[in-house]
């Protein structure tokens, strides 16, 4: 039988799942639930196989394939490799993936529903992943800001600020530039299942509905920074055998340095196909 025991400020960490993560119905269940709960799950000593890692993700719903699949691992196209490790001397994962709070797909028209990060190698030190609390950062908006925010979309832009998050890749192709077109989402955004409202903005964010560009860019730097107000967020120190499942429609998070000179840290990540965010 699993325990769920929630963590400060939010989230949940989960204690007694196998280490293949092959769970009863009746343990998959409190996991689903515990999901919807706590917005963030934290597992503890686990060591799925890569197969394993998959079939448990799937049943939570479709899987993700991320394109463009360089950084996906041979043979299990649905995980997504991030970090340094290296095989036969040649890199096998994304470097520096998700450095900026985002959640996962915001910059597409149908962002991911949710992301799991399984810890395959870690530095014994820093290369921790912040998670914030969307909810609360909606709940805790005043009256003004939820009435002048509420109705009212973003624009998100990949072309537009790919260099800046990423800067050590080479510049979107023009085929990658029409394959992610900017797209509109709500930022007051309603979650399907929960009906909970979360502030639905991210570090792709460049336009907001009906506000000329200075006003809307100084909005979306003051809904950022209260976004990541550290009294709600999680920060999660990486111990081997844990894997974090996230819901990208309530939480943010961000990657964070570490000495990838000295350490090797690489994470395996299994993706969940998402919906049209809804508008609260
Ligand atoms: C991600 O954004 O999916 C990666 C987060 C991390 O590696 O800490």
């Amino acid at each position: 039988m699993l325990t769920i025991r929630p963590m400060q400020p939010f989230g949940a960490e989960v204690l007694g799942a196998p280490p293949s993560l092959e769970l009863s119905d009746a343990d998959f269940e409190a996991v689903e639930q515990g999901w919807a709960r706590h917005s963030i799950l934290v597992f503890r000593d686990i060591a799925p196989t890569p197969a394993q890692q998959i079939a448990f993700t799937r049943r939570l719903g479709p899987l993700h394939i991320m394109q463009p699949p360089q950084y996906n691992l041979d043979g299990h196209p649905e995980i997504f490799v991030v970090g340094n490790a290296t095989e036969e001397g040649k890199p096998v994962g994304m470097r520096d993936a998700g450095m900026g709070f985002h959640s996962d797909g915001e910059d597409k028209a149908i962002p991911n529903a949710g992301s799991f990060l399984v810890a395959v190698q870690v530095p014994p030190e820093r290369g921790d992943t912040l998670f914030a609390d969307m909810v609360a950062a909606w709940d805790a908006l005043d009256d003004a800001t939820k009435a002048l925010l509420r109705g009212r979309r973003a624009r998100f832009s990949r072309a537009a600020l790919h260099h800046v998050h990423y800067p050590h890749l080479p510049p979107l192709t023009d085929q990658q530039l029409r394959d992610r077109p900017d797209v509109w989402h709500p930022i007051a955004r309603r979650h399907p299942t929960s009906g909970r409202v979360a502030l639905y903005i991210g570090r792709w964010a460049v336009e907001i509905e009906g506000m000329a560009q200075a006003e809307g860019e100084a909005l979306i730097a003051r809904l950022l920074a209260h976004a990541q107000d550290p009294a709600r967020i999680y920060r999660h120190a990486w111990r081997p055998g844990d894997g974090v499942l996230w819901d990208n429609r309530v939480t943010q998070h961000c990657a964070t340095p570490f000495d990838s000179a000295r350490y090797t840290r690489r994470m395996h990540r299994t993706t969940l196909e998402g919906e049209v965010p809804l508008l609260a």
